[in-house]
């Protein structure tokens, strides 16, 4: 059944307190609650409908008398009471419960002899009868009963009031949250876990207690994961003034998770791989994870839980909100440039493809099936570009009094996008014109600039035209407000000083209170508008979009000699690194048609040396040089391209790494060389830049038929000290099929078969492999012992890995279609959310040449006919099939 968020209604009744009891079992769990429910208009004695899903109903009563057959309806989504009395009552519901088989990991489960909880999107109807609605937001008590020598521990959202021993072996504990909240952000969990403790004081001089639960064995790596709650807990007080609530904050890491963590009320449940790290297990990626998610879990309790979304369909106004906020507070604690490349590159690979295929929807969706398929990269990371808009547009102090006012007005409240999009305006007076259809409308604008430079005049001149490709359900869409950062660089590559521009016939001063400025930020608002840079002394090079001020797709009538000069000059990084970007798309498309054509590759001089000059200029930052020198990804050109090659991308990938190797091998082993380095592994800055820019290289070298060089790769491997080395290392000699690479794989499995977080790196190094047919060797891997079919984790490890390689996923006879077909249908009846994310590598398929798109399209088809479907896949099989 579609959801429209055109329905939306007020509910008919409100709930103020909830006080749930749970008695966990090993053969059943029973929940009782007890609710008082006020109806919103006094009198009116509507139905009150409870969802309701997996529930055994063992009782209910309404102001202490329980209801008879009659008095209620209930089918297998629904209780519905249908005649409630006028006024308030108590509502009284005992259900019974089986955790312990609950493999879709929502609602209550069961992970490792701990039992938790996820409720969000719509869980918490797993667990009792409730209007499971994020408007509805009352304050709740929480009583857990278990056994003591089973579950030590008993946790849930607030303040721990009551605790003690009962008969039996049992125990309990009573908790008590102060804050209103949604129930998707109630949290229980219970097992033998024990903490890392810590305390933060807050700016007012609250101690608040910091606990990380997890088993007794990982607690020694929980360092860094406590390290990061501090420095995010500080950083919003810093820079959103944003103060912790609480005298008491959970994190619990549990190894059978959905998705990366959730925000509960002041207990935050983690997937064990974004907590968990040490040097010789965690990767330095793996660390950047863990600090920017448990600074994103953190926000939330402002952006989220204090603030929270009036329905589903509002999604993006917390979690485009809270990416905004984690991405800065990464930026502020590394390199901005290269957090703002990353994210940029995210944005590209993945939003770009979903805004362009079946499943492309707005930042707010207008419907939705299944709520789950609607946590994407484009509510998530498209929606942080449009709060990141808003910053670029006000400065950094109006956009910190938009959400100052943002929170002042809506604190306890579940609001709309319209709500922070009207905080922005209000707390700045300002003029956002048609800013709001990026909320509404789909699909990544393109944008057109031409330039010219009158040198009788002085003027500069750009000219803006832009559309919005049609999108499923919008075939038309109206212009969008597109902010562009730009600046004028002379011939020297010194930025010009900008003074005022002709827009609209009108003759604007850009000048800020004698200060000059060198960078201004153009308000493009219609399909075609043209600006005129006054007082431009000689031809300048533009440099557009400066820091990808605005998420779209931008063609500008730049030379390749100017995109070298932007490359070796513009004061902008991110616009140096993605001059070599669009360098290497062009370069890399032009050989894709020589592949076709079964002409010879070639590789043009002039990058060459653009990437060399790179190298070699130590004024850069070591990661900046290391993000500068990759290419674009195979999924991003297959994008540009009219049918979708992977065979020959692939191939020019390879063929142009290669090449570059070899015309720089010197400069990539002085690389490796300058900065190998033998000290402790320290997770900083600096020194993961070195690290980055060391392996970078390495894996350059190793795409070399080379002995010395294999010999120094495995030396790199065997000497590493810690796990981004090693790992880094190993991915080099895995590149090629051969005995070193099999010693090496079976090497390192030997050495970490009792982690299983690096297991799940092995795992998907081999499925993620572009080694022809290595289809086979995933089925292979499918019956591994580490296997199980039942983690998601392992599940993106193994399968979702073997769907990132382009060649063998859409292998042209089908097997790579075919494995993802079977296992959709398997996985499915345990996860469907999982399950529904795997059938997601399906939706390109129209990309594709025929012969490809038959064979993917007969297993959607499948999929789709397969009985017992779950909502959650059929949505995005359907919607696949129906473009
Ligand atoms: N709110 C969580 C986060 O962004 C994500 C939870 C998603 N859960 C789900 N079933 N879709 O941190
Ligand atoms: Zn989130």
């Amino acid at each position: 059944k579609e959801i429209f968020l055109k329905d939306y209604k007020l509910p008919d009744y409100y709930f103020d307190t909830v006080d749930l009891s749970f008695s966990l079992g090993e053969e059943k769990t029973i929940v009782s609650a007890k609710i008082s429910v006020t109806p919103r208009v006094d009198g009116a004695a509507s139905p009150l409908v409870l969802d309701g899903v997996d529930l055994k109903l063992i009782s209910v009563k309404i102001n202490g008398s329980e209801l008879k057959e009659g008095d209620f309806h209930l089918d297998a989504k629904h209780l519905i009471l249908t005649s409630p009395p006028s006024g308030n009552f108590i509502l009284e519901t005992v259900t019974e419960i089986l955790p312990q088989k609950n493999t879709s990991l929502e609602g209550l489960y069961k992970s490792s002899g701990n039992f938790c909880t996820q409720c969000e999107a719509e869980g918490f109807r797993k667990i009792t009868f409730y209007q499971d609605r994020p408007d509805i937001m009352a304050k709740y008590t929480c009583r857990i009963e278990a056994d003591k020598s089973l579950y030590p521990v008993l946790l849930s959202n607030g303040n721990l009031i009551e605790q003690g021993d009962l008969e039996g072996g049992k125990h309990f504990a009573l908790w008590e949250d102060p804050f209103k909240k949604p129930c998707y952000l109630f949290a229980l969990v219970a097992g033998p876990l024990e903490s890392r403790d810590d305390t933060f004081t807050t700016c007012s001089g609250r101690k608040v207690a910091l606990r990380i639960w997890t088993p007794p064995e990982d607690l020694p790596k929980t360092e860094h994961a406590m390290y990061s709650l501090k420095a995010a807990m500080k950083w919003d007080e810093d820079v959103f003034g944003r103060e912790y609530d609480l005298d008491i904050f959970n994190i619990v890491s549990v190894p059978d998770f959905n998705m990366g963590a959730m925000e509960n009320k002041s207990l935050n449940i983690f997937n064990s791989k974004l907590v968990l790290a040490s040097p010789e297990t965690a990767t330095d990626a793996d660390y950047a994870a863990i600090l920017g998610v448990i600074g994103h879990e953190y926000f939330h309790n402002w952006t989220g839980n204090r603030v929270t979304c009036r329905d589903w369909f509002q999604l993006s106004l917390k979690e485009g909100l809270t990416v905004f906020r984690d991405q800065e507070f990464s930026s502020d604690w590394g390199s901005r440039t290269v957090k703002r490349i990353g994210d940029v590159s995210k944005l590209r690979t993945y939003q770009f493809s979903q805004d362009a295929g079946p499943m492309a929807h707005p930042v707010r969706p207008h419907s939705y099936i299944k709520m789950d398929n609607f946590y994407t990269v484009t509510v998530y990371e498209k929606g942080a570009e449009v709060v990141r808009m808003y910053k670029t547009l006000l400065g950094s102090q109006g956009f910190r009094k938009g959400t100052d006012l943002y929170f002042q007005r809506h604190d306890g409240q579940a609001v709309t996008c319209e709500d922070f999009f009207a905080s922005m305006r209000d707390a700045n007076d300002a003029d956002f014109a048609n800013f709001l259809s990026w909320y509404s409308q789909a699909g990544t604008p393109i944008v057109k600039v031409a330039s010219s430079y009158n040198a009788e005049a002085h003027t500069f001149s750009l000219k803006f035209t832009q559309t919005v490709p049609p999108t499923p359900g919008q075939p038309v869409k109206e212009p969008m407000f597109i902010p562009v950062a730009t600046g004028l660089l002379d011939s020297n590559g010194k930025d010009m000083p900008l003074s005022s521009i002709y827009h609209d016939g009108k003759l604007e001063s850009v000048a800020c209170g004698g200060q000059p400025v060198y960078t201004t930020v153009l308000r493009v608002t219609k399909d075609e508008e043209e600006f005129v840079f006054a007082d431009v002394a000689e031809k300048p090079i533009p440099s557009l979009l400066r820091g990808y001020s605005a998420p779209i797709r931008l063609h500008s009538d730049l030379t390749d000699n100017d995109l070298f000069f932007l490359l070796a000059n513009d004061s902008d990084e991110f616009n140096r690194w993605e001059a070599g970007q669009i360098l290497a798309r062009k370069l890399m498309l032009s050989q894709v048609v020589n592949f076709q054509k079964d002409s010879a590759l070639v590789l043009d001089p002039q990058f060459v040396h653009g990437i060399k000059c790179i190298i070699l200029d130590s004024s850069l930052d070591k990661e900046f040089i290391a993000k500068a020198i990759t290419l674009p990804g195979e999924g991003e050109i297959m994008d540009m391209m009219e049918v979708a090659d992977p065979d020959a991308v692939h191939a020019v990938r390879k063929f142009i790494r290669k090449q570059l190797a070899s015309e720089l091998k010197q400069e990539l082993l002085n690389l490796v060389k300058e900065n190998k380095s033998s000290e402790k592994y320290v997770f900083d800055h600096a020194n993961m830049a070195r690290r980055a820019l060391k392996n970078t290289a390495l894996g350059y070298l190793a795409s070399l038929e080379d002995e010395e060089i294999t010999e120094l790769v495995l030396q790199e491997y065997k000497t590493a000290t810690n796990m981004t080395d090693q790992f880094s290392a190993l991915a080099a000699i895995a590149q090629k099929p051969g005995k070193a690479r099999d010693d090496v794989l079976a090497d390192f499995y030997n050495k970490w078969q009792h982690d299983y977080l690096v297991v799940n790196k092995w795992f998907a190094l081999q499925s993620s492999s572009d080694i022809p047919g290595n289809v086979e060797n995933v089925y292979k891997l499918l019956s591994h012992q580490a296997f199980d079919l039942k983690n998601p984790n392992k599940v993106y490890s193994l399968i979702g890995g073997f769907c990132a390689s382009p060649v063998n996923f859409h292998a042209k006879d089908g097997s790579g279609y075919k494995f993802l077909g079977e296992l959709v249908v398997q996985l499915d009846k345990l996860n469907p959310q999982v399950a529904s994310r795997m059938v997601s590598a399906f939706s390109r398929w129209k990309r594709y040449d025929e012969t490809r798109q038959n064979l993917a399209k007969a297993q959607l088809e499948m999929i789709v006919s397969a009985n017992g479907l779950s909502e959650n896949v059929y949505e995005i099989a359907s919607k696949s099939l129906a473009v």
